[in-house]
Order: structure tokens, then C-alpha cells, then sequence
């Protein structure tokens, strides 16, 4: 049986940090995104311009996730910097649930369903250990919720059985973008995630079949492939390259969509005026973009998209093609 999630499109980046004052900080005074909601009772943090109740995600490391009710639901809370999970868009509840009931019915038992007031979903490890969280929308007004600074927990455990799922897609149809005005760098949104695994083929088989994603592009030497999820995109939403000698499983980076060229080079001359390096400048024939890292070293890329060519990764020496994703 596929499972098939049905992804739309990549929602938000989730990372594990040190210091949650520190990294929403970054998030939001040097890469631009609006800080919308603090978890202060769990040590959690958003950030976002518009496109969804949240472009990324913090959460403080080495404290337990607890719920609205006060509820402990992880215990030993994350440990490890880096990414915590990527968040996929589901169209609607009903969807989603449904997918859960497949999901589960074909032997799925390492899973963890949660309410997050906003929205409804469903989190689960990939053969690489990296987590992944299925999510449909289940109110319109998420800033109702997150009002824009420290707020109550807003999580529960969720029992997808409970109540009769809807099926109206609650996601954001017209974002109203934000900009974080002395910010840098200008993002509109969080748009896709660039992964290294360990065997490209049997990564596929969790982002199509389980997740739902399409294949927009193979290699032909199956070292990389690009995939999209059902919502528009001029390119991809995730990236998957084969481990290669320099390079670690899990998340390489993930990207945030610039309105376009004249934004990266505007922002590139911003963070040099304010001796805040960038990592990785690409100016190729597919795309204009460079890299900053989080204060705990995980990479964030912001980039304007030029012609979509997905073989041109291929000339980049094994170790770089991430960055040319
Ligand atoms: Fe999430």
C-alpha cells in the first residue's frame, strides 16, 4: 500500500538550538523573518513573513517539549543542534488523516501525532533518522495564535480519530509578506529543503511513496534527485544528494525564496557593511544565492531562482553540489 502524504510544498525548517534568544534573534534581526510567537514554557520560537504561520521553527535544546495542559510529551526534549525536523503542508485535515491511517495500517509504529492549536500533524523519522512532520492547517487566523511575542504552550498529543477531520484547505492562500525593516537580508519565504542521505534510491522510496512528493529530475548516475510536492513551484521543494566524502547525512541547508536578484545582491552588500559573512556565493546559470549560518553552524540559504536546469548540480565536484542545488 502507498502511503502518500500528499505534500503540497515544504512549510518550515524546524532546528535544534543552544540558545533560543540567540537564535531567534538571527532569524529575525540578520536574516529578516518576523518574529510571530514565543513558547516561553518550552523553550520554542517563530519566525515568519507571511506565507504560513511559520518559516522556521526553534526549539532550545536539552528541555522537555511540553504541552498546553502542561503535559510533558518529550520527556528528554532534543538534544543535538542542527535540524529538529522539516515541516510539510498537507491541502486539508481530512487528507492528512487519512494518509495517517494508511501510514499506519501498513506498519507505521515510530510516530508521534500532535495539536498544534493551528494545525494537526504527524511526525515521523525517514531511514536516514531524519524527522519529518506532516501537517494539515486547521484554523485561518493562525495569528490569532501566534499574537507576536511570548505566548502560552500550544501543543497537545492529537488523536486523528477523535473527531470527523474537515477537509477545507485552511492554508495561507494570500500571504500578506512581511519585512523585518532594519533586517539585512529580505526573505519572502521558506521554500525548500536540500538533504544528503546515505542511498538516494532508498530515500526516494520515503519522500515519493510515503510522503507523496514527485520526482522532477534523476541523474542519470542516481548520485541526486530533485523532487516537488503538489503546490506550484518554478523548481523544486527538496533535493536529495548521495553522501559523498566532506559531506554528513542529514540536512545540508535549507532555502528562503528572495523576491529576486536585485534582493540577494542588495542583501549580500548589507551583511558585508556589517562584517556578517556569507557562506557559499553561487552565481550560476540556475540560480544567485549564498548561505549564512545560524549561530549553532547550521546553514540557511537565500536565493532568487534564474533558469531551472537540474543537471547542472552535475558539474560542481561531488562535495559542492549541495550548494548548487
Ligand atoms: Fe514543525
Amino acid at each position: 500500500m502507498t502511503v502518500n502524504f500528499g505534500v503540497r510544498r515544504l512549510g518550515h525548517a524546524n532546528v535544534s538550538v543552544r540558545n533560543l534568544d540567540r537564535s531567534v534573534a538571527f532569524f529575525e534581526k540578520i536574516c529578516g523573518f518576523e518574529e510571530v510567537g514565543i513558547e516561553v514554557g518550552t523553550g520554542a520560537g517563530f519566525v515568519s513573513n507571511g506565507n504560513s504561520h511559520h518559516d522556521v521553527g526553534m526549539v532550545e535544546i536539552g528541555r522537555p517539549f511540553r504541552g498546553r495542559d502542561g503535559e510533558v510529551i518529550i520527556e528528554e526534549g532534543f538534544q543535538e543542534t542542527g535540524l529538529n525536523h522539516l515541516g510539510w503542508e498537507v491541502d486539508n485535515e481530512a487528507a492528512l488523516v487519512a494518509a495517517i491511517e494508511r501510514a499506519v495500517a501498513s506498519g507505521c509504529q515510530d510516530y508521534l501525532t500532535i495539536d498544534h492549536t493551528f494545525s494537526h500533524s504527524f511526525y515521523v523519522p525517514d531511514p536516514d533518522g531524519i524527522f519529518h512532520e506532516f501537517y494539515a492547517d486547521v484554523m485561518h487566523d493562525w495569528r490569532s495564535v501566534f499574537t507576536g511575542g511570548p505566548i502560552p504552550n500550544i501543543s497537545a498529543r492529537w488523536d486523528p480519530e477523535a473527531e470527523p477531520p474537515s477537509a477545507e484547505p485552511k492554508w495561507q492562500r494570500a500571504p500578506d509578506y512581511q519585512r523585518v525593516a532594519d533586517a539585512p537580508v529580505h526573505p519572502l519565504r521558506t521554500t525548500r529543503a536540500v538533504m544528503v542521505v546515505e542511498d538516494v534510491a532508498r530515500s526516494l522510496g520515503f519522500y515519493t511513496e510515503f510522503a507523496g512528493l514527485d520526482v522532477a529530475y534523476m541523474a542519470p548516475d542516481g548520485a541526486y534527485a530533485y523532487l516537488r510536492g503538489t503546490a506550484p513551484t518554478p523548481d523544486f521543494h527538496c533535493a536529495l544528494f548521495a553522501r559523498a566524502e566532506g559531506l554528513e547525512n542529514g540536512c545540508h541547508h535549507f532555502s528562503c525564496e528572495m523576491a529576486g536578484e536585485a534582493q540577494v545582491a542588495d542583501a549580500e552588500a548589507a551583511l558585508a557593511a556589517r562584517n556578517i559573512p556569507t557562506v557559499a556565493t553561487v552565481d550560476s546559470a540556475t540560480k544567485r544565492s549564498f548561505c549564512l549560518r545560524d549561530p549553532d553552524g547550521f546553514l540557511v540559504e537565500f536565493y532568487a531562482t534564474r533558469d531551472c536546469d537540474f543537471a547542472q548540480a552535475a558539474s560542481a565536484p561531488p562535495e559542492q553540489r549541495p550548494f548548487h542545488a
